[in-house]
């Protein structure tokens, strides 16, 4: 694609994205023009009318931006001149470019920020909806992607939660860094304008007004911060996604997910693809992508605005785009999932992970720790070998390996004594499920 140098610096095809920030921070600048005399009421009425006018026609597909004007806050400028004329340039006055850029992607990431804690929150009651449905749902636990120790659905969906609760905390502390207005710049070092920006900051829900000019224009952490949060929520919605895929294989078939997130293949008709759950999946590589974009877009640049740095937006919109939909993806689709709850139970007893407390068992009677190894190896090799969980071998089958076996160690053995003989804290044990979801419900109420 050959580019003329002006269609190469223009950034419309992906700062309009920004129109409406763009628009409000216009209006709440009239105002401020306003009660600095600079516009009179008529004027600024005037100004406010055809900006929202400006908003309703780009909504209606009316206006069309131009790559000639530049980028988001050209295009508006010159939508505004042709409708109020040279009162339009008024508007130049006590705001610059490289400020105006910096309030536009404040107030939309802030937005974004709101939005995607909303989300969260939706994913964090339908997870907690699937954990209390299943806090009696017996699995195995997996650690190397090995059957390890016996654990509850819910236990294992309750991880899930803690990863998804603190990315909504993670993100809330960025909304704090996030949510302040730049103060009338100039280039980097402010004008002659003696302006008072904070009732403009406050109508527009700014917490404060960043305090030194230089950083308000150089400076993007705000945008790193909140593309960082976006790449940890797409992990940890990566290995959920991961695990759900693996669950609906026939090697598993522990779930079952909706037709709607998957595809099928004509020719292979057994087949069944998670199709949307490998896309959150592979959609997690761009906002990684997008992380190291900023990041390498900054490390190099010298004080103080540089043009490098209109290509940030490409990273944070992409990122907020991609977890957004992800994330409201992934709630409707878990939403449809069908536990196949004795698959799971029957590979929590034929995944030998009593052999623990078997073990235990022996110790207990006093058989010393070698001969303790080669009897539970005997054992697990005879159950396997006979098709059987250790639980269902006969007590005489047993005693073969070692006299000290009676019938008490049906009870120790069985697996959902093994999860409730679970005693520390934040364990499978049913008890201590139950207290997991009690402080989840408590903390609720209390928000
Ligand atoms: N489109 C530019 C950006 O996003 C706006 C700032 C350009 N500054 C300027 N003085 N022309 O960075």
């Amino acid at each position: 694609m050959k580019l003329s140098a002006k269609e190469f610096m223009s950034s419309i095809d992906f700062d309009w994205k920004l129109y409406e920030e763009e628009i409000e921070c216009s209006i709440a600048h009239a105002n401020l023009l306003f009660e600095h005399g600079i516009l009179t009421e008529k004027e600024a009425g005037k100004i406010k009318t055809a900006l929202n006018d400006i908003r309703n026609e780009i909504q209606g597909g009316k206006l069309k931006f131009q790559v000639e004007n530049e980028d988001i806050h050209g295009n508006i400028q010159a939508f505004l001149l042709d409708k109020v004329g040279w009162l339009g340039n008024k508007m130049k006055i006590g705001r610059g470019i490289n400020d105006q850029v910096v309030a536009d992607s404040r107030l939309f990431l802030r937005k974004e920020t709101e939005s995607i804690m909303e989300l969260l929150n939706n994913m964090l009651d339908t997870l907690e909806n699937i954990a209390r449905e299943n806090v009696n749902s017996i699995m195995p636990g997996y650690s190397h992607l090995q059957r390890s120790q016996p654990v509850t659905l819910a236990h294992h969906i309750l991880a899930y939660y803690q990863m998804f609760s603190r990315d909504k905390v993670r993100f809330g502390n960025c909304l704090g860094g996030i949510n302040l207005l730049p103060p009338d710049c100039g280039a980097c070092a402010g004008t002659i304008f003696e302006s008072d920006r904070s009732a403009m900051a406050r109508e527009l829900g700014f917490d404060g007004i960043l305090p030194n000019a230089m950083d308000a224009v150089a400076d993007r952490d705000f945008a790193m911060e909140f593309i960082n949060c976006c790449a940890i929520t797409m992990t940890h919605l990566s290995r959920f996604c991961e695990d759900l895929i693996l669950w609906d294989t026939v090697e598993f078939d522990f779930i079952e997910i909706d037709d709607e997130f998957c595809t099928s293949s004509r020719i292979m008709p057994q087949k069944k693809n998670l199709d949307v759950a490998e896309l959150i999946r592979g959609k997690s590589g761009r906002v990684f992508g997008d992380l190291i974009n900023i990041l390498t877009i900054f490390k190099g640049l010298p004080m103080s605005y540089n043009r490098d740095m209109q290509e940030d937006k490409v990273a944070f919109l992409d990122a907020a785009n991609t977890v957004e939909s992800s994330l409201a993806l992934f709630v409707a689709m878990i939403k449809t999932m069908k536990i196949n709850r004795g698959n799971m139970q029957r590979a929590a007893k034929y995944g030998y992970m009593n052999a623990a407390e078997l073990y235990e068992y022996l110790a207990e009677k006093g058989v010393d720790s070698e001969n303790r190894v080669h009897i539970v190896g005997k054992i697990v090799e005879y159950a396997i070998n006979n098709g059987k969980p250790i639980e269902e071998l006969w007590l005489d089958d047993l005693k073969q390996f070692s006299k000290v076996f009676d019938s008490d160690l049906y009870d120790k053995i069985a697996i959902r004594n093994v999860i409730s003989s679970k005693k520390s804290e934040g364990s499978t044990s049913f008890e201590s499920v139950e207290k997991q979801l009690e402080k989840i419900a408590k903390a609720k109420e209390n928000e």
